[in-house]
């Protein structure tokens, strides 16, 4: 047999892996570290070249709050399970009391109610979401330094070994689970690195600033407070079973106006799948979303009061538009900003648009998931516009 020589190339993904990635960078913005790991465990899953008798990874993700750790996790689901849904997630700071742990485990037999509890964590929740081609399931452990001791114990055992031994016995098998935790260590410190008072603008020339320094980055600063409070909290034996530990950046202004326009995104997904069927489009000038990003977003706090911003000046007005029939299916409605008001205005541009035009002017890529019905419903055409008859 002659010597062949040809030279292969061990940085091409397949194309599952490619797609994994593609949907995680249209829903998260910024955080490249984090999608890069998943989609490293993912392929090395799909190879079948996962460590046997262990989860299929175990991550670690810190930073500061309202980053996108939990929604990573989220978007993960979406992408492969194509339901949000699908994230099994246990929220430590629940499981405090041996009671709350027999919620997660169940009773042993004898103990009053054995039979009427459903442990959280049984196979059949984990399996839940499995079809013929995608037996992964995804659990997230959120907010890992509230578990109390017992609670700690069980994650170890799940971490090392991929099993957990339910109050009556029975076993249950983690080792196709991808196993992700979160934990706001180190926020202090991040949070007095990254000073608050400071306006954005200031913010983001001092990143640009700091990136060109070896190790003076704002963000690598932030990285290692994170990791550095993680060691100090967490005992060796836990951090020798993390595969690998994430570090959320924090969110700069131009980060932060991305997600807003993914949020908008999905409201206006919502808009388009909602029953009441009198589909329309809203666009907003630069100082609506200029407002917005004031009234939901800040270094503090990442993005993470950005929905509540948009439900509480946007969405509840588009509502009362919608019930007042002020706003119509083919409607194009302009959303500004008064500043003497102080609040988002609402104009009518356009009337009688049709609907392949209205699917034009939207993205329809990056709206979340949940279930397969109304996946496909989010990527629908609106519902045809008979915009006459449902005029007044
Ligand atoms: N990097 C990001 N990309 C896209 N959306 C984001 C990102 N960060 C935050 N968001 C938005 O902000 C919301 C809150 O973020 P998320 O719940 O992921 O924060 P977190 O990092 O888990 O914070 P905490 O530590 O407080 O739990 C998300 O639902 C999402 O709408
Ligand atoms: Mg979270």
């Amino acid at each position: 047999m002659g010597r062949l020589n040809k030279r292969l190339d061990p940085t091409l993904s397949g194309l599952e892996t490619e797609q994994l990635e593609t949907d995680l960078r249209k829903r998260i913005v910024g955080q490249e570290e984090a999608i890069e790991q998943i989609v490293n465990i993912y392929q090395t899953y799909l190879a079948g070249m996962s460590s046997p008798g262990r989860p299929v990874g175990n991550l670690l993700f810190l930073g500061p709050t309202g980053s996108g750790k939990t929604r990573m996790v989220e978007a993960a689901a979406e992408s492969l399970v194509g339901d949000v849904r699908a994230v099994i997630k246990i929220d430590c700071a629940e499981f405090q009391h041996s009671h709350e742990i027999a919620k997660l485990i169940g009773s042993p037999p004898g103990y009053l109610g054995h039979r009427e509890t459903h442990p959280l964590l049984s196979q059949e929740v984990l399996n839940q979401y499995h079809t013929e081609r995608m037996k992964l399931s995804l659990v997230l452990f959120d907010e890992i330094e509230k578990a109390s001791d017992a609670l700690w114990n069980l994650l170890l055992g799940i971490l090392d070994k991929a099993t957990l031994t339910l109050g009556d016995n029975r076993r249950v098998d983690f080792s196709r689970a991808l196993i992700f935790m979160t934990s706001n260590l180190g926020a202090a410190e991040m949070n007095s690195l990254l000073r608050p008072n400071l306006g954005f603008a200031a913010f983001d020339a001092e990143r640009r600033q700091a990136s060109g320094l070896v190790d003076g980055g704002l963000s690598e600063k932030v990285s290692r407070a994170g990791v550095e409070a993680a060691r100090r909290k967490f005992t060796p034996e836990f951090m020798n079973r993390i595969d690998k530990t994430v570090v959320f950046r924090p969110l700069g202004e131009a980060e932060l106006r991305k997600i807003l326009a993914l949020e908008l995104n999905i409201v206006q997904q919502r808009i388009f799948s909602s029953a009441h069927g009198a589909p329309f489009v809203f666009s907003l000038t630069d100082e609506a979303q200029d407002f917005l990003l004031r009234e939901g977003t800040d270094m503090k706090y990442g993005a993470r009061h950005l929905k509540r911003a948009i439900d509480r000046n946007l969405v509840h007005s588009l509502s009362n538009l919608i019930a007042t029939e002020q706003v119509r299916a083919g409607d194009l409605l302009r959303v500004d900003y008064d500043c003497e008001l102080q609040r988002l205005t609402f104009f009518t541009e356009a009337e009688d648009m049709p609907a392949y035009a209205m699917a034009q002017m939207v993205d329809r890529t990056s709206a979340p998931r949940v279930g397969a019905l109304s996946a496909s419903a989010v990527v629908e055409m609106p519902r045809a516009v008979n915009a006459k008859s449902s005029r007044r």
